[in-house]
């Protein structure tokens, strides 16, 4: 079914809760018919795609923008005899919602990704990771739409091109647009336990009362014994999100606003020695992360934070304190003009302490 409104304002699709009019809004659940009718009557053209909202940005009033809207959200879960499930998704399924789901069926994959806002169809574009798991490591392929070639198309997970918060899909030919119509992730029966990201192996072994033994190593079948299950996994991850992220019911944010940067070996050196002549020897050594290839991904909020970011507001705009990556909605009433303004205070004083230029993860319309 295909459902048109026009003049809509799209705060309350949007997990940012800003003020975001579009000319025309359309919605369709049932892409098989829905898609190649929406493509003849040109509504397709130059449009743009709102699944959750929970990674977009309307800088201002767009009156001249249409907005399509999935609204198809069923799911289907097919056990393989090798220990496997194959979980299919329609993109409007609610990502946290396809977690809780999966995780209550015993199914491991997708509980350290519980708590992202937003829908599976954009959580494919956008690849989102938390918690040392990324989307792309669970997806087995992604249907879309495309309006260049007027019919459905399969991507392979290696066709989706998958990097950090990046996939083929955010590379799309202006006049392209793949709608994205289903996700189909591959989940496992048995334990496949994701501890590496510090601070959660430490929250399940206080659950279970278990010693954290040596830091090096996991104690996994201690783990195991205690009875550790997708959903104990989840409702941990659940409450270290809790204490440093904003609660999306009562605070609106698009999540983290910023990507973790990633440079060059040589790159880190500088920016560490300067780091080191500005502030002097008992300053804190600037965390890094090496990649395979020799780059470092660095900490946005750490950089932010020793930036002496923190206090700077635009309007009702403003950064979470527990985790300044996040830029916040903190009095309900900012405008996407404000946020934009606070994004460029930060990235110009980051810059100027660290000369490292911050990319927005949030996509601007
Ligand atoms: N930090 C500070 N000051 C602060 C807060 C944090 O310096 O006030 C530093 C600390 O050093 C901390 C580090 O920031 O250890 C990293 O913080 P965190 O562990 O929260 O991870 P992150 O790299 O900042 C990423 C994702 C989050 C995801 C977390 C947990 C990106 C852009 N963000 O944040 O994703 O939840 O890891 O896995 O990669 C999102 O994409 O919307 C999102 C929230």
């Amino acid at each position: 079914m295909i459902r048109l409104r026009e003049n809509t304002d799209l705060r309350e699709m949007t997990t940012f809760g800003l003020p975001a009019m579009c000319g025309r809004l359309v919605e369709f659940s049932d892409p098989v018919n829905d898609l190649p009718e929406l493509d003849r009557r040109g509504l397709l053209d130059r449009a743009v795609l709102l699944g959750g909202g929970s990674n977009m940005l309307f800088t201002a009033p767009a009156p001249a923008l249409t907005v399509i809207h999935p609204a198809n959200d069923s799911i289907t879960v097919d056990k393989t005899p090798d220990g496997q499930a194959i979980v299919t998704a329609d993109a409007a399924v609610v990502l946290d919602g396809l977690c809780h789901t999966a995780s209550q069926l015993g199914l491991w994959g997708l509980e350290n990704l519980s708590g992202i806002p937003g829908h599976i169809g954009g959580a494919a574009v956008q690849n989102v990771g938390a918690y040392g798991v990324e989307l792309a490591d669970l997806v087995d392929s992604v249907t879309c739409y495309s309006r260049k070639n007027h019919r459905f198309v399969t991507y392979s997970k290696e066709d989706c091109q998958y990097g950090y918060r990046d996939s083929i899909f955010k590379h799309q030919e202006p006049d392209e647009l793949l709608v994205v119509c289903r996700v189909t992730l591959r989940l496992q029966a048995t334990p496949r336990l994701r501890l590496g990201y510090k601070g959660l192996y430490d929250t399940l072994c206080e659950r279970y009362s278990l010693d954290r033994g040596n830091p090096q190593q996991y104690n996994i079948t201690e783990l195991l014994k205690a009875g550790i299950s997708p959903l104990s996994v989840r409702e941990s991850v659940m409450s270290l999100r809790d204490s440093k992220l904003p609660a999306p019911s009562e605070t609106g944010s698009a999540g983290s606003f910023f990507k973790n940067p990633v440079v060059a070996a040589e790159t880190l050196e500088a920016i560490i020695s300067r780091w080191k002549e500005k502030s002097g020897p008992a300053a804190p050594p600037l965390p890094y992360h090496m990649l395979p290839g020799g780059t470092a991904k660095l900490s946005a909020a750490w950089l932010i934070d020793k930036a002496g970011c923190k206090p700077f507001t635009e309007g009702g705009a403003a950064l979470w304190q527990t985790q300044p990556l996040v830029i916040v909605n903190l009095s309900g009433e900012a405008t996407g003009a404000d946020v934009v303004r606070l994004e460029k205070a930060v990235i110009s004083q980051v810059e100027s302490v660290f000369g490292v230029t911050l990319t927005p993860e949030v996509i601007h319309i």
